[in-house]
């Protein structure tokens, strides 16, 4: 398979990853070797975070779900998206494409190392998520973790942090 950077863009690479490696899903995303140190600081990221609701956008088989109890998966992979409801069939799926319109709000919503599939930048992943969140939108990339905290504007009162 090719690692051009175009078709990772394209929902048709996607599906075929799922075809070519469902059956082993430590390698079905990434097969580098920073998966110990790296993934384990994500876990421990997100599982601090296990009290909100939450959209995870580009979700893969959903192996982040396990740390919400209130969790919506979304993907543009209709492969991706079955695993995910076989592996996690507890959660919540939408099949859309980064940067559409959601279905619903949550109080976080995050990536984990999407942002060169989707083509977006931070500041445009965050710019268009942040209408969705009640108290943040995540970033997490290989260099490096941008949390925006939102923060309320009613009653007058600006700039006090909520979560
Ligand atoms: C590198 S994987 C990361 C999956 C998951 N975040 C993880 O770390 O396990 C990228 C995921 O984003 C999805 N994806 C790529 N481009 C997308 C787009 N434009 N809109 C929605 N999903 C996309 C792919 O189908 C794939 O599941």
């Amino acid at each position: 398979m090719s690692d051009n950077i175009e078709d990772f863009r394209t929902k048709t690479w996607w599906n075929k990853r799922v075809d070519e490696r469902k059956g082993d899903l430590k390698n079905l995303i990434y097969n580098d070797d920073y998966r110990d140190q790296f993934w384990g600081r994500v876990d421990d990221l997100l599982s601090s975070m296990s009290k909100y609701s939450a959209i995870d956008i580009g979700c893969g088989y959903g192996r982040f779900s396990k740390h919400f109890k209130d969790y919506l998966g979304v993907d543009f992979s209709d492969q991706m998206l079955n695993l995910a409801l076989k592996e996690n069939p507890d959660k919540k799926y939408a099949q859309l494409m980064c940067c559409e319109e959601l279905p619903q709000r949550a109080d976080i919503v995050f990536e984990v190392n999407c942002l060169h599939s989707f083509g977006k930048t931070r500041e445009e992943f965050i710019g268009f998520y942040k209408q969705y969140a009640n108290v943040a939108v995540i970033c997490i990339e290989r260099n490096g973790v941008v949390i925006e905290w939102l923060y309320p504007q009613k009653d007058n009162e600006k700039n006090r942090l909520i979560g």
